[in-house]
């Protein structure tokens, strides 16, 4: 089966203007500023981050590849044969194709994924990569409950494929909410494969965030630029600067962007007035130990069954199960 534009069944969450307008006047008005990390995600910020997996500091996709380069095939094994496979976030990249040519007979792929356009760029090249995997894409937003679409034959386990370390752009809380939502999308016997940063020289992680290129510079920064033209803001791009630091104590780079002057900033109707250097938060990327993570995923009701690694310890990809009965 293709996969053409009318086979996807579109559950658009989409945030609309007014909720972006909503979100933004939010996070402006906190007394330590605070804008959300999924909004760096318009098709220049997309783009963007592409660019940044291709960065020489950015150690983590090609660290995640090189594990599935050499782990694929048992990765494969653990999942066994008839396998529905979710994956949230759009699979266009090379780590979906690696795991999907191991897989045996798999009974269907489900990428999970808000943009739109993302999803059925990756669906098409899937489709015509893997004729024989029927594609199920849904366009939603995987942070909230999904309703998945029903295979053509019964899966012998749902595997749900969480690549990039993007749980660790969730602060604790938040990544234990969403783990606890594939635990429910996964049902009885199912397992998640997730992709984690781990821990290590701070200078390393430091120098990922902060490339030479200033390309991580730009996508920070494209945000502004993306909320100007979206919903009519005024920021000065050229008056804030991207600032990556990585906070030892607690184990994640915090990114911001510094306004390197005194001023305003209007949405819709209000004024929002930013003090010189004043940092507004935008994004954290936390680093985990294997026990840091562990303990985590034992929050929301899973265990770690198998953990897969490159040589150096620097990413992981791990297999998670549920380690308690349903609530
Ligand atoms: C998508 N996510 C896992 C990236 C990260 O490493 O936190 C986003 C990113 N932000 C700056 N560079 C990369």
């Amino acid at each position: 089966m293709s996969a053409q534009p009318k086979d996807i069944r579109v559950d658009d969450r989409h945030p609309d203007v007014e909720d972006t307008l909503h979100t933004v006047r939010r996070g402006l008005a906190l007394k330590a500023k605070k804008l959300p990390s999924r909004l760096f995600y318009d098709e220049r910020g997309s783009a963007l981050f592409e660019a940044i997996c291709e960065q020489p500091e950015y150690y983590l996709t090609r660290t995640e590849i090189a594990i599935m380069r050499d782990h694929a095939g048992d990765i494969a094994d653990t999942l066994g044969p008839d396998v529905r496979l979710v994956e949230y976030g759009s699979g266009s990249g090379i780590k979906t194709r690696m795991l999907l040519e191991h897989l045996v007979t798999p009974v269907a792929y489900v990428p999970v994924e808000i943009s739109r356009s993302a999803l059925m760029e990756s669906v098409a090249e899937l489709a015509t990569r893997f004729p024989d995997v029927p594609m199920q894409p849904v366009c939603a937003d995987f942070t909230q409950p999904l309703r998945l679409p029903v295979a053509s034959r019964s899966p012998r386990r749902t595997a749900i494929y969480f690549p990039g370390s993007t749980i660790g752009n969730f602060e604790s809380k938040e990544a234990i909410r969403i783990l606890r939502l594939m635990r429910t999308e996964m049902s009885d016997g199912g397992g998640i494969i997730i992709g984690v940063d781990l821990k290590k020289d701070p200078a390393e992680i430091e120098a990922a965030y902060n490339d030479a290129a200033g390309v991580t510079n730009d996508f920070t920064l494209n945000m502004l630029v993306r909320l100007n033209r979206e919903i009519g803001t005024d920021f000065d791009v050229s008056a804030f600067r991207h600032r990556a630091r990585y906070n030892v104590l607690a184990g994640r780079i915090e990114t911001a962007l510094v306004s390197t002057k005194r001023q305003d900033v209007h949405v819709g109707h209000d004024t929002f007035a930013f003090r010189e250097d004043e940092a507004m938060h935008v994004e954290y990327s936390c680093k985990y130990s294997l026990e840091d993570f562990a303990q985590l995923a034992a929050k929301a009701g899973l265990s770690v069954a198998k953990v897969w690694m490159d040589e150096d310890h620097r990413f992981s990809v791990q297999y998670l199960v549920r380690s308690t009965p349903v609530a």
